[in-house]
């Protein structure tokens, strides 16, 4: 891309949340900013900004993906979910509040991370703590050990906690 190219500004149309946003936005603006410059959600957090962290997780079209490592003029035209879509009218979610009584966060630089890698999914693929496990490897996070959050996901999920519960 020219340095031309990337100082172009292009038309943009998505829905965030359930709302429409139109923007004219530079052709290299990330996804992550503009979820949290130009609309003003800020839940979604910002990390090691290389795609590595999963802290900047959000959902487009069903899946997950990092916004951080995603060009806003990529989701062109779609469906975005981020986490200030989960609580409605201040009642948390089953997840939102199983983190809360099991302890699953303490900075929660992360969280949000978690919570939209955790929506993006069926839990009825996840039987096993591993299956848990595996599906947040992806996401990072420098507080609490794991530990916790998965224990919290096994709790909403109905997943058996042989190993990990008895710790
Ligand atoms: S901030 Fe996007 S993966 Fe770390
Ligand atoms: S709770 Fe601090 S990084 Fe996860």
């Amino acid at each position: 891309m020219t340095s031309d190219q990337g100082s172009r500004e292009i038309d943009l149309t998505v829905t965030i949340n359930g709302m429409e946003v139109r923007r004219r936005v530079p052709a290299r603006l990330l996804l992550s900013d503009f979820i949290r410059d130009e609309v003003g959600l800020t839940g979604t957090h910002v990390g090691c900004e290389h795609g590595y962290c999963g802290a900047c997780t959000v959902i487009a079209d069903g899946d997950a993906i990092r916004s951080c490592s995603t060009l806003a003029v990529q989701v062109d035209g779609s469906d975005i979910r981020t986490v200030e879509d989960l609580a409605s009218d201040g009642e948390l979610t089953p997840m939102q509040q199983a983190f809360h009584e099991n302890h699953a966060m303490q900075c929660g630089f992360c969280t949000a991370g978690f919570l939209m890698t955790l929506e993006s999914v069926d839990p009825d693929d996840y039987r096993e703590p591993e299956q848990v496990v595996e599906l947040l490897s992806g996401n990072l996070c420098r507080c609490t050990g794991y530990q916790n959050i998965v224990k919290a996901v096994c709790s909403v999920w109905g997943v058996e906690g042989r190993r990990r519960d008895s710790q």
